[in-house]
């Protein structure tokens, strides 16, 4: 179902923007790895909770704040998506084994579960922060996606991963990973976004509004800490079919920053999404900004709270672009 965020055209901007009806409708305000103890060690920086064993790896926290933040993103995605948890034309009758990369609070894997009850839904991710309870075809695993996996290959009817983009560090190597473990005639989606830069089709993002200065501050600090920065969809699909996934194709959804664009779909989508920023720009740039990127964290402060109230206050349309890529393992003999 389309929401009118998947698109190349410009998105129109509501000229009322700003005095948002939103926060007034909507109530936004308001592993196979055994569990030894150090997965449960955390490490506490600029007053939020990182997990210790992941520290050198992952800059983004652990806290129930992070925790809250993700499933606000997840409704945000199912928003995004017009209501469909993923894209790829998979055969519901034939999902018998998932797996969620990096599945965070595991609420795209047990959403998946609940729908699919048929599949045994794997959820992986380097921090043991999904629930204790889950649906009984959904399993929760600890484990580092960057080592060499240790599953069946050949297994999965479908992989699913989602915004890894902080997280991989060679794009390549995991993809290849995705593919030795997809089953001939499975597929693989990944869902993305852009971290370059923020965009904006009107020029009201100017170079000196604090959210493109708190973007340029972020930016530079991702590149310091070898990170990609300048993932694309055509980066993506290429390293898929250099996997060997066929029928490789993407979709472009543009995201706002805010509650900014006429349409109400879209609007409303930008006012979850600045819930989301509320504390994901902390979220995304504290760490590696006082850390690699050479502010203190007064500084930091400064520039997620002045961004904020651009984000905010409406008037400056900027949006990033969101890429859902899938590809199919060829079974034999087709190609
Ligand atoms: C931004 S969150 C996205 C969570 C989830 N995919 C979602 O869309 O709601 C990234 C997640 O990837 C996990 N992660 C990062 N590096 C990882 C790795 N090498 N192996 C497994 N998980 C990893 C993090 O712990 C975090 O939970």
């Amino acid at each position: 179902m389309s929401n009118g965020l998947e698109t190349t055209l410009p998105i129109e901007a509501d000229p009322d923007a700003g005095a948002s009806d939103y926060e007034s409708q909507h109530n936004l305000q308001s592993s196979t790895a055994s569990m030894t103890s150090s997965m449960y060690d955390f490490v506490y920086e600029n007053g939020r909770q990182y997990h210790r064993k992941s520290a050198d790896q992952y800059a983004m926290p652990s806290d129930e704040t992070e925790k809250n933040r993700l499933d606000m993103f997840h409704h945000a995605q199912l928003c995004v998506l017009g209501g469909a948890l993923y894209t790829a034309p998979i055969d519901p009758a034939k999902m018998h084994n998932v797996l969620d990369c990096g599945t965070g609070t595991g609420i795209w894997a047990l959403d998946f579960g609940e729908i699919h009850e048929n599949a045994k839904v794997t959820g992986v991710d380097l921090m043991p922060i999904q629930p204790t309870w889950t649906y009984p075809n959904v399993v929760f695993e600890t484990d580092d996606l960057e080592k060499n996996w240790t599953y069946e290959k050949n297994h999965f009817d479908f992989i699913h991963s989602r915004h890894l983009g902080m997280s991989m560090r060679s794009w390549e190597r995991y993809i290849q990973q995705c593919f030795d473990h997809t089953k001939p005639g499975g597929w693989l989606e990944i869902s993305e976004h852009t971290l370059d830069r923020l965009h904006c089709d009107d020029g009201t993002l100017k170079d000196d509004s604090a959210v493109a200065i708190y973007y340029t501050a972020f930016r530079r600090s991702v590149e310091a800490s070898g990170l990609d920065c300048e993932l694309s969809a055509e980066k993506l699909k290429q390293y898929l079919r250099d996997a060997g996934y066929v029928d490789v194709s993407s979709r472009l959804y543009k995201v706002p920053w805010g509650p900014w664009p006429r349409n109400k779909n879209a609007r409303y989508i930008g006012a979850v999404g600045a819930e989301v920023l509320s504390t994901g720009l902390e979220a995304y740039g504290m760490n590696l900004m006082t850390k690699v990127g050479g502010l203190t964290k007064e500084e930091a402060s400064k520039l997620i709270v002045e961004a904020m109230k651009d984000i905010r206050g409406g008037q400056v349309h900027g949006y990033h672009k969101q890429w859902q890529v899938i590809g199919r393992k060829p079974e034999v003999g087709d190609e």
